[in-house]
């Protein structure tokens, strides 16, 4: 265990903007974790995982903990279902491909979205109809407070749309430091009617899809949509979809009838802030080097040492511009820091 000085964040976060931590250590096991927050000469300290989460506009002057822990196990099966154990520093895509290889099903929707385990369930990753909480079975996380570990099942979690206890009541208060998925073996059970997939699906000439063909098929759908963050630095979708009352999306299909929505409750549908952006008029536009990306107006890019404040304040414009369009406020997916 080494603490660092004066340590650059860039290959940190998947934004990659140039921040510099005062102090940084790597921690890749629980008991080095246990000691570095105990130090008393850090009282500010920032936990890292994938940094694909998070826009970074300021240098950090206390301590970053990039957490590092590695390890996949099978903690206990059945004829029809596994119970697999992941420590918090794996990679999340490299997570989802071993459950693949293994015939392992349950996340293979989830295929290709950035950052690691440990901080999947904070916001409760969610793609092609599919979220983190489906899957998910407990965790175990440090508290800074007691030093001691707690035990959160699924229900203690208070999973929603791109949300979690752990960015509500328990944030920063806990690191997360594994997380058990229940998978099955066999009987797989497909989500493969997001428009997309069935498409892709299509087109690879599948006719039975696997658990193998689904992730490839959502691989290919990420790959023509979304940037890869170590070609173009982004932090996926910035904002959430708003959820707006069904009156107010009648009043909006007056002037906007190709307004596109899913339901959520009987008076409540989703609006996709993608379709908000783009009819607001930033679609692939670019500020130098920065802007909004070409395929996917919900997500912003850095196309080379933008600034995160850069970043930061075109969100504000963008929320500025869609809620008087619209009288629609999105709100931020990623934390600002
Ligand atoms: N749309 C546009 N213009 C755009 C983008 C989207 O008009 O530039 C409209 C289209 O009508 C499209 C609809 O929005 O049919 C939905 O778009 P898409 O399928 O790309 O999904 P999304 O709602 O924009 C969400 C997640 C993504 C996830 C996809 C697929 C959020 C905030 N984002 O995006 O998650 O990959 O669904 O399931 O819920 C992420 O969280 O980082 C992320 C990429």
């Amino acid at each position: 265990m080494h603490i660092q000085n004066n340590i650059s964040l860039k290959p940190y976060n998947t934004f990659g903007i140039d921040v510099t931590a005062k102090h940084f250590v790597s921690v890749s096991n629980i008991n080095d974790l246990k000691q570095i927050i105990s130090l008393k000469e850090f009282p500010e300290k920032l936990v890292l995982g994938g940094g694909s989460n998070m826009l970074l506009t300021k240098d950090f002057d206390g301590l970053v903990i990039h957490i590092n822990f590695k390890g996949i196990e099978i903690i206990s099966e059945d004829d029809d279902t596994v119970i697999v154990k992941a420590n918090a520093g794996e990679n999340w895509h490299e997570f989802v491909l071993w459950c693949i290889n293994n015939d392992f099903g349950g996340i293979e929707n989830l295929s290709l979205i950035p950052g690691n385990v440990g901080t999947a369930p904070i916001q409760n990753i969610g793609a092609y109809g599919v979220e983190l909480k489906d899957s998910f079975e407990s965790c175990e996380a440090l508290s800074f407070k007691t030093k001691t570990f707690q035990s959160f099942k699924k229900s203690d979690c208070n999973f929603g749309y791109r949300n979690s206890i752990f960015k509500k009541e328990a944030k920063n208060k806990f690191i997360i430091t594994s997380v058990n998925f229940k998978l099955t073996k066999n009987n797989h059970k497909l989500y493969i009617n997001y428009g997309a997939i069935t498409s892709q699906l299509e087109l690879m000439q599948v006719t039975s899809p696997t658990i193998q063909d689904v992730s490839k098929a959502v691989i290919s759908i990420r790959e023509s949509k979304l940037p890869n963050p170590k070609e173009i630095g982004n932090s996926g979708s910035f904002f959430k979809n708003p959820v707006i009352s069904k009156k107010q999306f009648n009043i909006l299909t007056e002037n906007f009838k190709d307004i596109p929505s899913y339901p959520i409750s009987e008076n409540e549908v989703k609006v996709p802030a993608g379709w908000l952006i783009e009819k607001a008029g930033f679609k692939g536009k670019q500020f130098g080097n920065y802007g909004v990306h070409k395929n996917q107006a919900l997500v912003l890019v850095n196309y080379g040492n933008a600034k995160g404040l850069d970043i930061l304040n075109l969100s504000k414009l963008i929320q500025k511009t869609v809620n008087r369009l619209f009288d629609i406020s999105i709100e931020t997916e990623v934390n600002i820091l």
